[in-house]
C-alpha cells in the first residue's frame, strides 16, 4: 500500500523514483534527481484520478505503452514550459544589430534556416519572426526565413499552433509589435497576425533524438532547455548543435546557462551567444 504524505500526496518509493527518474533522463535528458517533491505534487492527483493507488502501477502502463500518450501526459505534467514574448530582449537586438546584418550579407540567395529549440507554446519564435519582419522590412518578401520551432510536449504545441496568449504574456512586447503584430480579440486575449503566424513551423521533436535535418542552420535558439540536462548530456547537444550549424552560423542559448567554453568548437561571441566560425559584421 501507498504511504499517504500529509498533504495527501501519493508518496514514491526510492525504487519508483529511480526507475521513474532514469527512463525520463535516458529517454529525454531531463534531469529529475532533485525532483522528488515535484513529482508527487504533479502527478498525485493525476494517479488518483485514473485509478492508480500507487506509482508501480502507473510506472507498468507507462512503460509499456507504445503509442506515446503516457509519456506525452507525463512530460506535460513535469516539464516547466514558462515562456513569453522579448524574453532575454538583449538577444533579439543582438539579432538585428549585428546576426542579420551578418547573414544578410553572406547569403546571397535569401534564405536563412533558423530553429527554435525547446521552443515552449511559440513565444520565442514568433519574437524571432516580429524580429526579421522588421528588420528585412520591405525587402522581407525577398527573403525566406521560415523559423522551425520544436518542443517535446504536445500541450505547448498545440498552443503555439493556436498563437493566442493573455496581455501578461505581451508585457516585454515593443507598444508597436503590439499594434502591427497582435490581433486583440473580444476576451481580452492576443492573437499572434497571420502574416507572423506563417513564419512558423511547429514540429514535436525530441533533442535526444539524432539530427537528421537536410541542410545546417543559420540561426539556433535553444535558450532555457538545458537548464534540465546534465553535464554529458549538454556537451553531447552541444555538439549536435555544432554539427547542424552553417558556417559562420548562431547559437544563442539562455543568460542563465553555463555550458563549458572549454569543450565546444563555437566561437564565444557574447554571453549567451556563440559563433561557428566566421566574424560578426
Ligand atoms: C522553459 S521552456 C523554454 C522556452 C523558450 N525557449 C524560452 O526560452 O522562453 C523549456 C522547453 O524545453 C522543452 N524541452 C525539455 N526537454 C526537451 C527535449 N529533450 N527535447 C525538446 N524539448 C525539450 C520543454 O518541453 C519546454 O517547453
Amino acid at each position: 500500500m501507498p504511504i499517504a504524505a500529509p498533504s495527501g500526496l501519493i508518496s514514491i518509493t526510492d525504487k519508483e523514483f529511480l526507475s521513474l527518474i532514469t527512463f525520463v533522463k535516458q529517454k529525454y535528458g531531463i534531469n529529475l534527481e532533485k525532483k522528488r517533491v515535484l513529482i508527487e505534487g504533479r502527478m498525485s492527483n493525476m494517479l488518483r484520478e485514473r485509478g492508480f493507488s500507487n506509482f508501480e502501477q502507473y510506472l507498468d502502463v507507462l512503460f509499456q505503452d507504445n503509442t506515446g500518450s503516457e509519456v506525452t501526459t507525463l512530460l506535460n505534467k513535469l516539464t516547466t514550459n514558462h515562456s513569453y514574448f522579448m524574453r532575454e530582449r538583449e538577444h533579439f537586438d543582438f539579432l538585428q544589430s549585428h546576426v542579420l546584418p551578418f547573414l544578410e550579407h553572406i547569403h546571397p540567395g535569401h534564405d536563412l534556416r533558423i530553429w527554435s529549440a525547446g521552443c515552449s507554446a511559440g513565444q520565442e519564435a514568433y519574437t524571432m519572426a516580429m524580429a526579421i519582419d522588421e528588420y528585412f522590412g520591405a525587402q522581407k518578401p525577398l527573403w525566406d526565413t521560415t523559423i522551425l520551432a520544436t518542443d517535446i510536449s504536445m500541450n505547448v504545441l498545440d498552443k503555439a499552433k493556436k498563437a493566442i496568449y493573455t496581455e501578461d504574456n505581451l508585457k516585454d512586447m515593443p507598444e508597436k509589435w503590439k499594434k502591427i503584430y497582435m490581433n486583440r480579440l473580444t476576451d481580452g486575449t492576443y492573437q499572434v497576425c497571420e502574416k507572423i503566424q506563417k513564419q512558423v513551423i511547429f514540429r514535436p521533436f525530441n533533442l535526444m533524438d539524432p539530427f537528421t535535418f537536410k541542410k545546417p542552420f543559420d540561426l539556433i535558439f535553444c535558450r532555457n532547455v538545458m537548464i534540465y540536462f546534465d553535464g554529458p548530456t549538454k556537451d553531447s547537444l552541444i555538439k549536435k548543435f555544432y554539427n547542424a550549424t552553417a558556417n559562420g552560423g548562431f547559437l544563442f542559448i539562455g543568460h542563465s546557462e553555463v555550458i563549458n567554453r572549454e569543450t565546444i568548437n563555437y566561437r564565444y561571441i557574447k554571453p549567451a551567444v556563440y559563433q561557428k566560425g566566421g566574424k560578426p559584421g
